[in-house]
């Protein structure tokens, strides 16, 4: 770690140190790095007192608590495309987040350390009581990164929910993106033709399996120049965007930031005689081997540049795209072959500064700059949905990450939790890992598993290296199929609450998957939770053995919470838009229950800019439901309506009755499981966005 002693040595100079090796030139196997402001490190070191678990600073293919590093390699923070990642690794992955939560039960803060060179994050914790600690636990933490001023944040919280207001108060919240992009994505390098785009959807559609996209990798584009298609394998592409159009379905094809040098090719010629690409130490084009061959590297920093790219997704810049088309950032860190690390070299520049002062930021812009495309594209009316793999504190506001290139092993599936979690910590909700595993090739208990898991991660897509067998849902035998059906639709019913829980993000900045600390900070023994298949009560603070079989997903839902699903699965999410919601009640031992229920056009900027959106506050106490105004001065109306209420947990009543806004009441007709303790109500044919309460007696 030549870079790091250097680094090290740098933080803590008097002017007496002589000059050490490497501080004002370096090399990398045969790169080597001109360092023109020689070295220009900085680093400070914060102290937790009372702390004991940190977390965040992602990515790392690691435990959700961070561990000691001492001794060992520190967290990493440099984003780079890594060949087959391995797990409980402080390597650095394609993303980088610099931000720090400290959690024990007083009070949860947060470190955002703005700085977007390469950052390394040592940390060294006590526990209470430890061999040759006091007595109080305590965490150090040291940053150092490799250039850059000192620009420090820090979170006093007191709780997780206020850590993150104040972090989205710097860096923004999670995009709100379209209901569809919560759907099912089905990808895989590569779709090979139209004819195999059609094949596959009308599998879907065969197996009576919901999806909402389907996914073109690079191979689609003419040669690997982005924005074209080949003309052999996709010569009509408003045909087949049509043909998915009609089923209410969407696609996304890639574009990738590196651009073929090539004469012939538009995007280049321009990039070249617009000056918009970055540069090397010498003020020439910067030139690297990426997917097409030698390639140009646009400079995303420069403001002109990204409206320049934003102008492609233009619907007459962009030829062959319709409104159904969204799009995918890759190697955006950005991934240069032949580069030190796989990446760009230091020393390059963009306008006067170096790679090397914003290296970590370089993927924040080019998902920036593609999104803003989408949004002028529909001249503003529309939400964009945009995929990154490299990203920065504020990614966020661009739309959806992914856990990169994993593998089709089980340890893959399982650290997909942490991985997903740690960035809903620092801000980044919209995270989902390659369903499947990228590399290799799942076995049919692994791959079932996987959609199960996913089917409750933010992010759903299946995806698969092209050197792997095909791996569409019904290629595992019939029985398979069914399980990963049960799983996409399991999904589907719940896309009601995970919109609600995306427009609670987008607002508040808090994630949306999130681990039981955040949601409980403090006591969390008083919790019941009941099984949402069987109604199944279970006691908070015990350790329960549940037997499983590939059949069950054990998921559980909070006893006090209120969760809206769709009871009809259809083709796609778009299809169910205007379909009734049924309401699951659990009641806290106390015998009340809370929730929200979430609803506009679902795909464009309305909510906000009209203020067209429902909001409603679902209420139960006092044996009484109500449902009942958040956005008092919104304007939306629905034609969905309440169908059903599963009460869980309620007594039986001797008659339930419905009050409407106007004063009406009726009596509404249930029926009441004793053994389950759970209570139906059938058809209180109120509409979803009106007030009206429900009282049993
Ligand atoms: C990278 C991406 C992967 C993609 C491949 C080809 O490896 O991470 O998802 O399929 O490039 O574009």
């Amino acid at each position: 770690k030549p870079q790091w002693s250097a680094m090290f040595l740098n933080g803590h100079f008097t002017l007496e140190e002589e000059d050490k090796p490497g501080m004002w030139e370096e090399t990398f196997k045969t790169h080597s790095d001109s360092k023109p402001n020689g070295p220009t490190s900085i680093s400070l070191d914060f102290s937790f007192p009372g702390v004991e678990h940190v977390y965040g600073i992602p990515e790392h293919a690691d435990t959700l608590k961070l561990k000691n590093t001492d001794g060992g390699d520190p967290y990493r923070l440099y984003n780079l495309d890594v060949f087959q990642y391995e797990l409980h690794n402080p390597m650095a992955l394609y993303g980088a987040v610099p931000v720090l939560v400290s959690h024990n039960s007083q009070r949860t803060m947060g470190i955002f350390w703005l700085n977007a060179a390469e950052t390394w994050v040592d940390i060294s914790s006590n526990t209470a009581g430890e061999t040759g600690s006091s007595d109080a636990p305590q965490t150090d933490v040291r940053w150092v990164s490799e250039s850059g001023i000192i620009d420090v944040f820090i979170m006093l919280g007191p709780r997780p929910n206020d850590v993150f207001a104040q972090y989205a108060s710097l860096t923004g919240t999670q995009a709100f993106p379209p209901l569809t992009a919560l759907g099912y994505h089905q990808c895989r390098w590569n779709y090979n033709n139209q004819e195999d785009v059609k094949a596959v959807d009308q599998g879907f559609d065969e197996h009576d399996i919901p999806y909402d996209f389907i996914w073109l990798d690079i191979e689609h584009a003419d040669g690997k120049r982005y924005f074209t298609w080949d003309p052999q394998n996709f010569p009509q592409p408003k045909e087949m965007l049509q043909g998915l159009m009609d089923k209410k379905r969407k696609m996304v094809t890639i574009v990738d930031p590196h651009i073929r040098v090539d004469s012939g090719y538009k995007i280049h010629n321009e990039l070249r005689s617009k000056n918009l690409y970055a540069k090397n130490k010498d003020g020439a084009d910067f030139e690297g081997w990426c997917w097409p061959g030698n390639s140009g590297y646009p400079d995303f920093t420069n403001p002109e540049m990204r409206e320049w790219w934003a102008s492609r997704f233009s619907y007459n810049q962009y030829e062959g795209s319709m409104e159904n088309l969204y799009t995918w950032n890759d190697m955006n860190e950005p991934s240069v072959f032949n580069g030190p690390e796989v990446t760009m070299h230091k020393d390059a520049l963009h306008g006067s500064w170096e790679h090397r002062d914003l290296h970590n930021i370089y993927g924040l812009y080019v998902q920036k700059a593609t999104a803003e495309g989408l949004i002028q594209r529909s001249g503003g009316v529309e939400r964009p949905f945009v995929l990154t793999r490299a990203f920065f504190a504020g990614s966020q506001r661009y739309g959806a990450v992914w856990t990169g290139d994993n593998a089709a092993e089980w340890g893959h599936l399982k650290i997909s939790i942490p991985m997903c979690l740690s960035l809903g910590l620092v801000g980044i909700s919209f995270c989902g890992a390659d369903i499947g595993g990228f590399f290799k090739h799942p076995g049919p208990e692994l791959l079932v598993r996987w959609y199960q898991a996913g089917a409750y991660q933010p992010f759903f897509r299946g995806h698969a290296h092209m050197d792997t067998p095909r791996r569409e849902p019904w290629l595992f035998g019939p029985d398979n199929t069914a399980l990963i059906r049960e799983a996409i639709r399991q999904r589907y019913a719940l896309l009601p609450y995970w919109y609600q829980q995306f427009y609670n993000a987008h607002r508040t900045g808090q994630p949306v998957m999130r681990a039981l600390w955040v949601e409980y900070p403090e006591d969390q023994t008083t919790f019941i939770w009941y099984d949402v298949h069987t109604f199944q009560k279970h006691k908070g603070a015990q350790n329960l053995y549940i037997p499983v079989t590939m059949s069950s997903i054990p998921v559980f839902q909070r006893g006090g919470s209120i969760i809206s699903r769709k009871g009809r699965v259809r083709r796609s999410s778009t299809c169910m838009e205007n379909d009734p919601y049924t309401l699951y009640v659990a009641l806290s031992p106390e015998g009340t229950a809370e929730g929200e229920l979430y609803i506009d056009d679902f795909h464009t900027f309305n909510y906000h800019k009209e203020k067209q959106f429902i909001c409603r506050r679902l209420h139960f106490s006092d044996n009484a439901l109500t449902s009942s105004n958040l956005a008092p001065d919104s304007k939306f109306t629905t034609a969905a309506w309440i169908e059903k209420v599963f009460i869980l947990g309620a007594p039986r009543p001797a008659s339930v009755s419905l009050t409407t806004a106007d004063g009406k009441e009726s009596a509404v007709e249930f029926e009441f499981d004793s053994a389950a303790s759970v209570l139906i109500l059938r058809k209180p044919g109120v509409n979803a966005g009106a007030d009206w309460t429900v009282l049993l007696q």
